[in-house]
């Protein structure tokens, strides 16, 4: 595992998913070969004068974003557009460049010879993209994905929406512990809103099933100076502060004191 460093890189494509999604790619082979499933980077769109539009919108704060793919050092990132650091990097374009900081945190751990389900909400889904890729040789994989709407659904094997526009009518965990023991599930990995992570862990230890998530933190600095992120990790009896942008984003779920969130 290498320390995040900063660099610039030039965006290779732009890729529109839809309205309120879309990927960045950037190519970079050193980068391909030091980040893994979970990690993700700072990023925020390099004020230039050939983006102008963008440079005028683009906030201080870089924003934390998941590797949703990495082909051997071609690198996307799928970002939905929520506020006015998405937005900015919403406006770049192939050739337009980006900062980075990276790879930061800690990914998933890898398995072999299990039978995995993967459990996204939103934007939980890109970094368990990259996570399939890493262990569909060697595990079998259910995925089930979970969203407000249609737009916010992205291939899997079991689609929510809250609205019931596409696959069942509402929330991605509300049948989980059927599906746990119907797909002979050994080992969980989730990644979404807290409420998703809260109502999963509650399932996975009552079950006593392995299960890794991906936290969700509002982030400042994003490389552990600041302690904006800490979230208490440990048991109920000796518990400590860890950083979501160091220590995680990934977390073992039964470590997560949530009833102290
Ligand atoms: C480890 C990690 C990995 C992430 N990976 C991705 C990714 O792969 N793709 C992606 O699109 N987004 C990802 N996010 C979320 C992304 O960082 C936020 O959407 C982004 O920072 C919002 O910035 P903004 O300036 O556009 O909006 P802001 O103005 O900062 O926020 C707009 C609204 O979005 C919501 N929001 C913002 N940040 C968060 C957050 N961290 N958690 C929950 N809600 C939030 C709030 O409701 C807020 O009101 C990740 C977050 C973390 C912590
Ligand atoms: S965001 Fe500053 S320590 Fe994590």
């Amino acid at each position: 595992m290498i320390n995040p460093q900063y660099r610039q890189r030039a965006i290779q494509l732009r890729e529109e998913l839809s309205d309120d999604y879309f990927i960045l790619w950037i190519w970079d082979e050193a980068l391909g070969a030091a980040g893994s499933p979970g990690q993700f980077y700072e990023i925020r769109a390099l004020a230039s004068l050939a983006n102008l539009q963008a440079v005028q919108a683009i906030p201080k704060l870089f924003k934390p974003v998941s590797i949703y793919d990495n082909q051997g050092g071609r690198i996307g990132f799928m970002i939905k557009k929520v506020g006015a650091g998405t937005n900015a990097l919403s406006r770049l374009r192939a050739g337009d460049t980006l900062e980075l900081i990276g790879p930061c945190g800690n990914g998933f751990p890898l398995t072999r010879s299990k039978r995995v389900l993967l459990l996204s909400g939103g934007i939980g889904y890109p970094p368990l993209w990259y996570l399939q890729k890493e262990l569909i040789n060697h595990n079998q994989i259910y995925w089930m994905h979970g969203g407000a709407s249609q737009g916010d659904i992205f291939p899997c094997d079991e689609i929510w929406t809250e609205d019931g526009s596409i696959g069942r009518k509402g929330r991605v965990c509300d049948q989980l512990q059927e599906t746990l023991v119907k797909q002979e599930i050994d080992i969980v990995y989730s990644c979404g809103p807290e409420g998703l992570l809260r109502a999963a862990t509650a399932v996975t230890t009552e079950m006593k099933i392995e299960h890794y998530c991906s936290m969700e933190a509002y982030m400042a600095c994003g490389i552990g100076v600041c302690h904006g992120c800490a979230v208490p990790i440990g048991t109920p009896q000796d518990w400590t502060y860890r950083r979501v942008c160091k220590e995680g984003p990934v977390f073992n779920a039964d470590s997560i004191r949530w009833e102290l969130l």
